[in-house]
């Protein structure tokens, strides 16, 4: 595989756990709130992204190429609402799409299809996650101050599986 690519690939395996601490530090700010419905989504959400980072690492594996793990950069940890949590997420989200994209550009340039192929599964997740994210943006700026309109909320993301 292309140099250039494949350090790309092991970039964006590190992302992903990147995301997944992320994610874990929103569960346990929540935990900390006491929104155990928000604090239980952010934690299958971390699990989510730590499957994707698996995914990164297989495909790489399978390609008998070398996984490098790399140092997980400190996620932030304090939020001043849900609101601002969601806010973070989504903007997160639109992030990981943007880097996804040029992840699928490079793959082009260097002609590898199989990197093609595999990159298609995460163009279509991304757009889930973005949408899925600014979802709950947007009801959670409807809720504003109302605690019950949150708690509710709070209630309908913790049926997550
Ligand atoms: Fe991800
Ligand atoms: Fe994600």
């Amino acid at each position: 595989m292309d140099k250039e690519l494949l350090d790309a690939l092991n970039i964006q395996l590190n992302r992903e756990f990147h995301s997944a601490y992320f994610y874990l530090a929103m569960a346990a700010y929540f935990e900390r709130e006491n929104l155990k419905g928000f604090a239980k989504w952010m934690r299958a959400q971390a699990k989510e992204e730590a499957d994707h980072a698996m995914k990164f690492f297989d495909f790489i594996n399978e390609r008998n190429e070398t996984v490098v793990l790399k140092p997980i950069e400190v996620p932030k940890q304090t939020w001043s609402s849900p609101l601002e949590v969601f806010k973070d997420a989504y903007e997160h989200e639109q992030k990981v799409s943007h880097y996804i994209h040029r992840l699928y550009e490079l793959a082009q340039e260097k002609r590898d299809y199989p990197t093609q192929v595999f990159l298609h599964w995460f163009i279509t997740e991304q757009v889930e996650e973005e949408d899925q994210t600014l979802q709950i943006v947007e009801l959670l700026e409807k809720a504003g101050d109302n605690f019950a309109a949150i708690l509710e909320l709070d209630e309908q993301l913790g049926s997550r599986e």
